[in-house]
């Protein structure tokens, strides 16, 4: 059994007072332990902040990027042991924002996610076809392409400790969402490609979808067999919806 989770990856925004305020609120509303995980992704600036808040607490911290290298000459990085050391567990992996404003590419993406590993972090794979990739039907060969770099660069045997996030790149932030049946078949097939390596570590993968999941339409995507979360920019920013989307993951626990 899957216990879903949530990740609120808040992007470039917050303030060390609207932070406070945000967290707080989460935490008064978290869905009863074991029903659905929490977890929130911060600027890397307030990370010891909020870590600090959720001490204690259920809910998990994640960063959403990290270096390839672990040390050295490379300005304006942050390692994942830095990471690790100020209470994160997790890191997004592969954002598509990363990869098509910041110019990540596959190789690069895998050796974040290694160096995300060696460090004891938990990365969280995201993948994801754009617009014209779907209309030119392929969504699957991207998606595959994006797995198996990673898949040739470590081996199944690292996605036991590693989160997956579908996120279609035209359905983040534009209010646009993949129907509960497109994400289904794209959630489906990753799992039978991981399946088709080691049945059990897909049977135990966690797949999140991401892409303007909101407090109006969460219910019926994680419904779906294969969606197991989410990961939720806009909506995180707001307590209430990040939460509204919780308990409807709570609910399908
Ligand atoms: P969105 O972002 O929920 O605002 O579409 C999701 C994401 O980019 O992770």
């Amino acid at each position: 059994m899957r216990t879903p989770l949530v990740a609120g990856n808040w992007k470039l925004n917050g303030s060390r007072p609207a932070n406070a305020q945000l967290v707080d609120a989460v935490l008064a509303g978290v869905p009863a332990a074991g029903k659905c995980r929490v977890m929130v992704c911060p600027p890397y600036v307030y990370l010891a902040d909020i870590a600090q808040r959720l001490q204690g607490t259920s809910v998990e911290l994640a960063a959403q990027d990290v270096a390839e290298q672990p040390d050295g000459a490379f300005t304006g990085e942050v390692s994942a042991a830095m990471l690790a050391e100020l209470g994160c567990t997790h890191t997004l992996i592969g954002h598509s924002e990363r990869r098509t404003l910041f110019g990540e590419t596959d190789n690069v993406t895998a050796g974040k996610f290694i160096a995300a590993q060696e460090a004891g972090l938990i990365p969280i794979l995201c993948v994801g076809e754009t617009l014209s990739e779907r209309e030119a039907g392929q969504t699957q060969a991207v998606v595959d392409r994006q797995l198996a770099a990673v898949l040739d660069a470590s081996s199944v045997h690292a996605l036991a400790t590693a989160v997956v996030a579908y996120e279609p790149v035209w359905a983040i932030g534009t209010g646009l969402t993949a129907t509960p049946e497109q994400a289904q078949a794209v959630h489906s097939a990753i799992r039978s490609r991981v399946a088709a390596a080691d049945a059990k570590i897909a049977e135990n993968l966690i797949i999140l979808y991401g892409g303007s999941m909101k407090p109006g339409n969460a219910a019926e995507l994680l419904a779906m067999p294969d969606i197991d979360g989410g990961l939720i920019g806009g909506a995180s920013l707001v307590a209430e919806d990040f939460l509204a989307i919780c308990a409807a993951a709570a609910g399908t626990a």
